[in-house]
């Protein structure tokens, strides 16, 4: 099937916009997540932590297309420096709610036309700080939880759609040079390598797994 369009949240700026420009770079009509700020025809106000928002956005596309193809779940937010035992549970909510349940709204929304469509590529933007085998520190310990519990929706979704022709997975775009990470050394660009190419995975590519460098990351 042709692939004709593709949602990313978190569209504005980081690895979002990294990610859409990529995939814009393939052809595919991008439609940008961003909370604020729409600027052009493709920009679509989606605050991923309101059910009501993202069901608007989501039809938005579907009025204009018929269909979403691809679906990057890319926003997201830390909780910094926290320590497990004294974090502030409020941050840690805000942090769930916008990346595990904010991804899983976004899922739900899209899910209904792909398995029509009998196509799909969901990509969620995990870390290798959600990597259960690789968690021996305490940092941004909302972060981490919320980042291994994203895993595990990508797992249990990628069972659920098994054969439907909706794949699902979850990429470690690596340490990434974005306002949540200035320090870092990768940049936009590369970070966008993995999450586009799971975006844009043929029909017999991977589903449910965790990918770093386009290599199988330990969950
Ligand atoms: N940078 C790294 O090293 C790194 C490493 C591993 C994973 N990641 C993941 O990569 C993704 C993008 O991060 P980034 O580095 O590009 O961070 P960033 O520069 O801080 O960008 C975060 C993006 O998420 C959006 N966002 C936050 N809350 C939202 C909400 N409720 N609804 C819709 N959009 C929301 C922000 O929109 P606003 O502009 O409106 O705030 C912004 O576009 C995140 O999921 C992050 O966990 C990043």
């Amino acid at each position: 099937m042709e692939v004709r369009n593709a949602l990313v949240t978190g569209a504005n700026r980081g690895l979002g916009a990294a990610i859409a420009d990529a995939l814009a770079g393939q052809g595919i009509r991008v439609w940008r997540g961003v909370r604020d700020g729409v600027r052009t025809a493709h920009d679509v106000r989606l605050d991923v932590r309101d059910a009501d928002s993202v069901t608007a956005a989501v039809r938005h596309i579907l009025d204009e297309d018929g269909r979403v193809d691809i679906l990057v779940n890319n926003a997201g937010v830390t909780d910094g420096r926290q320590a497990p035992a004294t974090a502030d549970l409020e941050v840690a909510a805000r942090v769930w709610d916008t990346n595990v349940l904010g991804a899983w709204r976004c899922a739900q929304a899209v899910l209904p036309g792909m398995r029509a469509a009998g196509y799909g590529r969901i990509v969620n933007v995990s870390s290798t700080l959600g990597s259960l085998g690789l968690m021996d520190r305490p940092s941004e310990p909302a972060y981490r939880v919320s980042k291994a519990a994203l895993n595990a929706l990508t797992r249990v979704l990628a069972a659920e759609l098994t054969g439907t022709g909706v794949l699902v997975n979850a990429a470690s775009p690596g340490w990434v040079r974005t306002d949540m990470s200035p320090s870092a050394t990768r940049g936009p660009a590369e970070g966008a390598d993995t999450p586009v190419w799971l975006a844009t995975l043929p029909d017999d590519g991977p589903t449910g797994g965790f990918f770093r460098d386009r290599e199988p990351l330990a969950w």
